[in-house]
């Protein structure tokens, strides 16, 4: 069981992310000492957010420059930590066109610098790694092998490959590499955090990360003739956040733990996006019929093989791990979308 001194810097990979700026202002606002990567020190439309997180304190963040395609890049601010809590990682769906560049490289190669340099750094004691629920399943029709009715920790993304949901193959590779090089060694242990689709609010306020830009085009009205009959789980960016920090601090956490607070499909987040904000938005009223997706299908960015393993099945997940081991708890979706659409107005 692992004990932590909580006066040693803790470092998150890629803070500039949707994700990693709550977990970077949970611990701020904690007083914690916080180290974080990002690409670009000298970028004031990705950071500035965290640059007034941490003015408010009162804790104590730090940049470092770092690429998760360098090996190394990760010693100089790893230098110290017991806790390491990696996000870094490419999130990128729809039209790619080169997802080995993209997407697999700097998940799977940026996975093993960040664990090669905790190996090199001897006051590492835990990784927590941002993983997704997109390493433990494909298709949402997978759900009806599922002899408990519902997903959980034991299972794995055995489907996607590099032409085939690219996003969903790194991050399968990423986590399956980082489990390789955990078993390897007893320096440091590994934890995963398996969220299910993120929703909430955003701290920096940009539009190019997948979770907020999904509710931007619900909001402006792009899919108001009709929206696919694909659901998928939903939780709060920052219940994910606290997953994080949970799985950092607990010291008996271990393995992976799937995050989700509902399933959802896309006319039931633009229902609960409607009742509060009532005419505001162009939202969609109702479902795409079928017929037209599997038709216009391949010119909208969802390919016929995609259509047949998604459309109308609704997947379940159990996450009592991280309700009774991590002590988590969900807020009701309604309220993280209310909050995100607030904050993208
Ligand atoms: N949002 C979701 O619904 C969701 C659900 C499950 C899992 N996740 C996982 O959560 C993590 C964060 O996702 P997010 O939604 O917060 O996405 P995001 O806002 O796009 O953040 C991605 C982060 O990765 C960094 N990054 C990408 N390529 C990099 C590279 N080559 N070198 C260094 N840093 C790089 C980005 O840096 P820049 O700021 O410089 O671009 C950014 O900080 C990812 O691991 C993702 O797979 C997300």
């Amino acid at each position: 069981m692992q004990s932590f001194d909580q006066t040693l810097p803790i470092l998150i990979t890629g803070g500039s992310g949707y994700l990693a700026s709550w977990i970077v202002k949970y611990l701020v606002e904690a007083g914690y000492y916080v180290r974080t990567t990002v690409r670009n020190r000298q970028d004031e439309r990705k950071i500035a957010h965290l640059k007034r997180i941490a003015a408010a304190g009162p804790g104590r963040l730090e940049f470092y420059e770092a690429d998760l395609m360098r090996h190394g890049d990760f010693n100089n601010p790893m230098r110290g930590c017991e806790i390491v809590i990696h996000t870094a990682s490419p999130f990128l769906i729809g039209k790619i066109k080169d997802p080995q560049r993209q997407l697999v490289d700097p998940a799977l190669e940026g996975t093993k610098n960040v664990l090669y340099s905790a190996g090199e750094t001897p006051s590492v004691k835990r990784v927590v790694m941002t993983s997704s629920a997109v390493a433990v399943y494909a298709e949402a029709r997978e759900i009806l092998d599922q002899p408990s009715g519902a997903f959980d920790e034991r299972n794995w993304n055995l489907i996607s490959d590099l032409n085939y949901d690219p996003y969903g193959y790194s991050k399968t590779l990423a986590e399956k590499e980082a489990w390789i090089i955990a078993n390897q060694q007893r320096q440091w242990d590994l934890i995963c955090i398996n969220p299910t689709f993120l929703f909430g609010p955003t701290l920096s306020g940009r539009g190019d990360n997948v979770s907020v830009s999904t509710i931007l085009q619900l909001m402006n009205g792009e899919l108001r003739l009709g929206a696919p009959q694909l659901y998928f789980g939903v939780a709060d960016v920052r219940d994910a956040a606290q997953a994080h920090l949970l799985a950092a601090f607990t010291p008996e956490a271990n393995g992976r733990y799937l995050i989700c607070a509902e399933t959802m499909s896309i006319l039931d987040i633009a229902a609960v996006m409607r009742a509060r904000f009532d005419e505001n938005f162009k939202l969609p009223k109702r479902p795409l019929s079928n017929w037209l997706l599997y038709l216009i299908g391949p010119w909208v960015g969802f390919s016929r093989r995609f259509l047949r393993g998604n459309l109308g099945y609704a997947p379940q997940f159990d996450v009592s791990r991280s309700i009774e081991e991590l002590g988590l708890s969900y807020h009701p979706v309604e309220e993280t979308m209310v909050d995100m659409v607030e904050s993208l107005r």
